[in-house]
């Protein structure tokens, strides 16, 4: 596995907090926030484009690409202006391209694509080939990387806390980041560093995700969705999909953890990201939020008042054009 000096460590060290206040606002026991949205661009993905970007010049290339709903967009542009790279940026011509100014500013060139975004991915898949570009979309074969990023937010989630929490709610896209952090449980159990697991609360957006469509069906191989049947939506854009690029690994994830998977609407991602912001003044994105309209729904159900962290994977325009 590649090896990386001190100074090209992953960014990360984020904030993790008691949700106290929410804890009274919605009569709930011991909820915790891991807040990704503290990275430098508002979202975990900085913790592992600085790694594509790293190895993109490592290797030799000058630019480096993806496909992006945005805050990946937004996260890579930023690492490969800071690191000297040029960056391309593509995005699905009918998404709400909220962060695309910010994308400019920082150099890329931005491309509008037809299609859902796994068509936009594989359209950059084929450009990047074409062109001698550094892939770091979803699903590449840089996508080792990812899961390397990621693991560090399990790391940092045991030294916050001091152990392992029962219950961790992710919101889950591709599964990428699910995957990641697990995998970073995973390897701090066969250590013995910690004694047990999370079980993994898999959020995602309503009939818009095959990770959580395949557990609710109890299928163990991930079934990709017909993409017909995706509604996008600006609150569901980090999250929809019909093929899950990392889908089988999130699945697998789940059932390990002896975890669940929940979807969430669009009104009640809003709902919770508000109720999060006015009671803990963290300004979650409303997908992100979804971690704790998943918790609450599957904990109410089972009377369960373990406790839970929520990953926060994202902060809401508040912060973000600020
Ligand atoms: C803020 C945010 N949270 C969660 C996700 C979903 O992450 P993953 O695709 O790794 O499941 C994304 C994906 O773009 C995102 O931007």
């Amino acid at each position: 596995m590649e090896e990386f000096c001190e100074e090209e460590e992953p960014p990360g060290s984020t904030p993790f907090l008691r949700a106290v206040n929410l804890e009274r606002n919605l009569r709930l026991k011991k909820f915790f926030i891991k807040f990704e949205g503290a990275n430098a661009t508002g979202s975990q993905k900085d913790r592992i484009s600085k790694l594509h970007v790293l190895r993109a010049k490592k290797l030799g290339y000058r630019t480096i690409s993806l496909a992006t709903c945005g805050n990946y967009g937004a996260s890579i542009s930023y690492y490969a202006r800071l690191y000297g790279l040029d960056s391309v940026v593509a995005m699905p011509q009918d998404y709400s391209h909220e962060r695309s100014l910010e994308i400019i500013q920082n150099g890329a060139s931005v491309i509008e694509l037809p299609g859902k975004y796994e068509d936009t991915v594989s359209a950059m898949r084929d450009m990047a080939s074409d062109n001698a570009w550094y892939d770091s979309s979803p699903g590449s074969s840089n996508s080792d990387l990812d899961i390397m990023g990621y693991e560090k937010i399990a790391y940092e989630i045991v030294s916050q806390l001091g152990h392992s929490p029962k219950y961790l709610a992710v919101p889950v896209g591709n599964g990428t980041t699910l995957s990641g952090i697990f995998n970073g449980f995973v390897k701090m159990y066969n250590h013995g560093s910690i004694d047990s697991l999370p079980a993994l609360i898999a959020s995602s957006t309503a009939n818009g995700n095959p990770i959580v469509h395949s557990w609710k069906k109890h299928n163990k191989k991930i079934v990709d969705l017909n993409p017909s049947v995706l509604r996008e939506s600006s609150i569901n854009e980090p999250l929809i999909s019909y093929k899950a690029f990392d889908g089988q690994m999130a699945l697998n994830a789940i059932y390990k953890s002896r975890g669940y998977a929940e979807y969430v609407s669009d009104e009640e991602m809003v709902m919770y990201s508000r109720t999060i912001e006015q009671t803990e003044n963290v300004h979650a994105l409303p997908a992100s939020a979804s971690t704790l309209a998943a918790a609450v729904r599957i904990m109410s159900r089972k009377n369960d008042e373990s406790e839970c962290v929520l990953v926060i994977t994202g902060r809401n325009k508040l912060w973000t054009t600020q």
